[in-house]
């Protein structure tokens, strides 16, 4: 039995918190997409960790974590993590597991993101820099290399192999960065990933899944960047969606149970692109202030609207979405009132579905107006005392989507998550 926590916007949702808030009630915790270019925050001992490939589960005991095969892993920023978990007395080389079939995001992979973004100029991307996007095309383009190769004599021959064929394309590209430092940083973190438990993870998940073990499947950036699905190519190079763990873990899909969805009681972007409901003015101003909206990976201000039902329906619908989970509520507790999306006007024609590109068009939001609740809900435990207002606000999203909101998250805290 598998169940699957993922983002149902343009990531940054929460999914964090949620994970590490829902662990204890699995055995397995696995990421199955994405790579550092995530950023995971949780509250531990009401220290903050930010977390970019190692899965949320990581702070329990006696939990296996699992980096899967769909990942692109940077071992440089993997060693960082483990130093940063080991100092909360986390032991990872007992608990955190990586798939063999992991491809390596190498330093030139970096590089060339950066070269592909200065050529694009204007029409960047905004990417977080990590090295996705090359690393992505190498795996499908068949060159990558991957966790498995550590082990083989030849690993140093196949990787200056790769970093030639890298350095062709950063020559016709003007890339001049000298990145010797990255590179240097690079080989000692293969040599540390050496200590790893690197397992096949397709038989190593299958078996636990057989055994009766429950996996919990954690998803990185949101459905909206999804490679497929998103506001293409203003995207993720992976598979965001549901349909992501199959191929990032090597789960048949009829063993997916619950697919949870991440959406914010309003919505935020980060990076270029189009985001229909974004407010350029002081309410988009005050979401990102009470809601400290920076990335948790790059620090960038993040862009901020209301909550775009159009979008939310259409994510629940290519994931399956059965239950959701809203968080940030507590940070519309300042608002005197709310607005939510409910279709889109293009070129005078209304309609409620996505269109295929939305940065081609211009998109004239249609509004549903709420009353704020202009009270203080960080402190609620239980459903029962949250205002009117917001069960209202609750119930139209509820019966818009025709999916249930099942928790409202009131605070980055651990326990801030009420059931409803
Ligand atoms: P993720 O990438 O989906 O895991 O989300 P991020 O960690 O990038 O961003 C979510 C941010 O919101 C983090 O700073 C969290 O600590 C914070 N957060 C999560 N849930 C809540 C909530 O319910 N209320 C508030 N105020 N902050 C929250
Ligand atoms: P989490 O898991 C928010 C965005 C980048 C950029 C686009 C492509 O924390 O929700 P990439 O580096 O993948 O080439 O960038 O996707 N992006 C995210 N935005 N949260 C994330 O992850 C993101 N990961 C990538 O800002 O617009
Ligand atoms: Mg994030």
């Amino acid at each position: 039995m598998v169940d699957v926590i993922l983002g149902l916007q343009w990531g940054d949702e929460g999914k964090g918190k949620i994970v590490d808030y829902f662990t204890p009630r699995y055995d397995v915790v696995a990421r199955f997409q994405g790579g550092p270019n995530a950023g995971h925050t949780l509250y531990v001992n009401g220290k903050k960790v930010v977390l970019h490939q190692i899965p949320s589960g990581i702070f329990h005991e006696n939990k296996v974590n699992l980096i899967g095969n769909g990942v692109v892993l940077d071992p440089v920023t993997l060693r960082r993590e483990c130093e940063s978990v080991a100092s909360f007395g986390v032991d990872f080389r007992k608990h955190l597991y990586i798939a063999d079939r992991t491809h390596l995001i190498v330093p030139t992979h970096r590089a060339l993101d950066k070269a592909s973004e200065l050529l694009k100029g204007n029409d960047k991307i905004g990417s977080t820099l990590k090295g996705i996007g090359p690393a992505y095309m190498d795996k499908t383009g068949r060159n990558g290399l991957r966790v498995g190769d550590l082990l083989d004599k030849n690993f140093t021959s196949q990787y200056i192999k790769l970093r030639l064929k890298h350095q062709k394309l950063l020559d016709s590209m003007h890339f001049n960065e000298d990145i010797s430092t990255w590179e240097e940083e690079f080989l000692e973190a293969i040599e540390f990933m050496r200590q790893f438990k690197i397992v096949n993870g397709e038989y190593f998940i299958n078996e636990k899944i057989a055994a009766g073990q429950k996996v919990l499947a954690e998803g990185a950036q949101g459905s909206m960047l999804d490679v497929d699905f998103g506001t293409f190519p203003f995207v993720t190079s992976s598979s965001t969606i549901s349909a992501g763990v199959c191929t990032g873990l090597g789960i048949a899909p009829q063993k997916i149970r619950d697919v949870m969805g991440v959406t914010k009681a309003y919505c935020t972007r980060v990076g270029s692109g189009p985001f229909p409901t974004e407010l350029e003015d002081e309410t988009g101003e005050l979401l990102r202030k009470t809601g400290q909206e920076f990335g948790a990976t790059t620090g960038r201000p993040r862009r901020c609207g209301w909550i775009d039902l159009v979008a939310l329906r259409y994510t629940c619908m290519v994931n399956g979405v059965t239950q959701i989970i809203m968080t940030k509520a507590d940070v519309l507790d300042a608002f005197e009132s709310l607005k939510l999306c409910t279709a889109y006007e293009i070129n005078g024609k209304k309609t409620a579905e996505v269109p295929f590109q939305m940065n081609r068009v211009k998109i004239v939001p249609e509004w549903k107006s709420f009353p704020g609740w202009n009270t203080d809900i960080t402190g609620i435990t239980n459903a029962n005392e949250l205002p009117m207002q917001m069960k209202d606000y609750v119930q139209f999203i509820n019966n818009y989507l025709g999916v249930q909101i099942k928790f409202i998250s009131n605070g980055p805290g651990r326990d801030q998550l009420i059931e409803i």
